[in-house]
């Protein structure tokens, strides 16, 4: 006439018998429990003290193996009935489903967790990737990291997905890894380069991309790296790609870039004012870069979300 939920331990010592039934699945219908010797385990214990006189206990399995037992007890001796065994049953059932989909969003919180490990110890190599590469040219410090943020600041302000964003993000992060291939005096240089050496900067989007590639979780990244410096009037390196031959996130990347280059103080000129960079990137527009990256840029400088140079 009531339920009730209470926590009951069995033992494989004390209850071997009573539990090896359960375990075989088999539901144990005693109208009297003293007549029957499935439950003599518990005579002196358990029925004794809770006054119990009939049972139907039926085994409760969680993903294959007996986690509880569905307890339906009576105070007076009790016929049990198909409905009554049926009933029991049904309920075991239910409970036992309800168990297994707990247990299956527990696990999708683990694997959550799991995943949100693994992403920062990825961004902490990404980091490190990026720091050897500005250990070796001073006057690009934090460059890397600046571009990283404008570029996945203009995707969010393009409406790009989240997984976009941060796509760009790390291509910002790693857009020059392949100035490991340029000798350190050349990156150095206080002065303008000579033609030859900018011949020899010029590999370093190719040589990222080689870099990149060879690390399955990079593979999409290694192609923006590649396509940084091509610019839609075919006058960029390393291929000479024209308009919609360069793709979407490496338009992204490449006004970023030079967005951070032109606003950053170099040994060889002072910083140059926001006013004259945004001029420079709205007079070539649609000649050397893609006119809605552009305007999305100049929102989001517009806005305050310049990092800090
Ligand atoms: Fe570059």
């Amino acid at each position: 006439n009531a339920y009730e939920t209470s926590k009951v331990t069995f033992n494989e010592k004390e209850h071997y018998r009573y539990l090896n039934f359960l375990k075989q699945g088999i539901q144990i219908c005693a109208p009297d429990v003293m007549q029957d010797n499935r439950l003599i385990e518990l005579y002196d214990t358990y029925l004794k003290d809770e006054e119990i006189k009939a049972v139907i206990d039926t085994p409760i399995f969680v993903e294959d193996k007996l986690w509880g037992v569905l307890k339906c007890e009576y105070k007076q001796k009790h016929d049990i009935d198909r409905q009554d065994e049926w009933f029991n049953h049904i309920l075991a059932f239910y409970i036992a489903n309800l168990m297994e989909s707990a247990r299956t969003i527990e696990a999708n919180e683990e694997v959550k967790k799991y995943l949100k490990k693994l992403e920062e110890n990825f961004d902490e190599v990404i980091s490190l990737l990026s720091r050897i590469v500005e250990e070796r040219d001073p006057y690009t410090a934090g460059h890397q990291r600046k571009v990283a943020l404008i570029a996945s600041a203009i995707a969010r302000e393009l409406g790009l997905s989240e997984d976009e964003q941060r796509k760009l993000y790390i291509a910002g992060m790693l857009h020059d890894i392949g100035k490991l291939y340029v000798p350190p005096e050349i990156l150095t240089k206080p002065s303008r380069l000579t033609p030859i050496e900018f011949e020899i900067v010029k590999v370093h989007p190719d040589k990222g991309y080689e870099t990149l590639i060879t690390l399955e979780s990079l593979k999409e990244i290694a192609e923006i790296v590649r396509q940084h410096h091509e610019r839609l009037d075919g006058s960029g390196y390393p291929k000479g790609l024209k308009n919609n031959q360069i793709i979407k996130e490496a338009r992204i990347l490449a006004v970023a870039d030079v967005a951070e280059a032109m606003l950053a103080r170099r040994p060889y000129r002072p910083p140059i004012p926001i006013e004259e960079v945004l001029k420079y990137l709205d007079e070539n527009k649609g000649k050397l870069f893609d006119p809605e990256v552009v305007e999305a840029c100049k929102k989001v400088f517009s806005l305050g979300m310049l990092p800090q140079s």
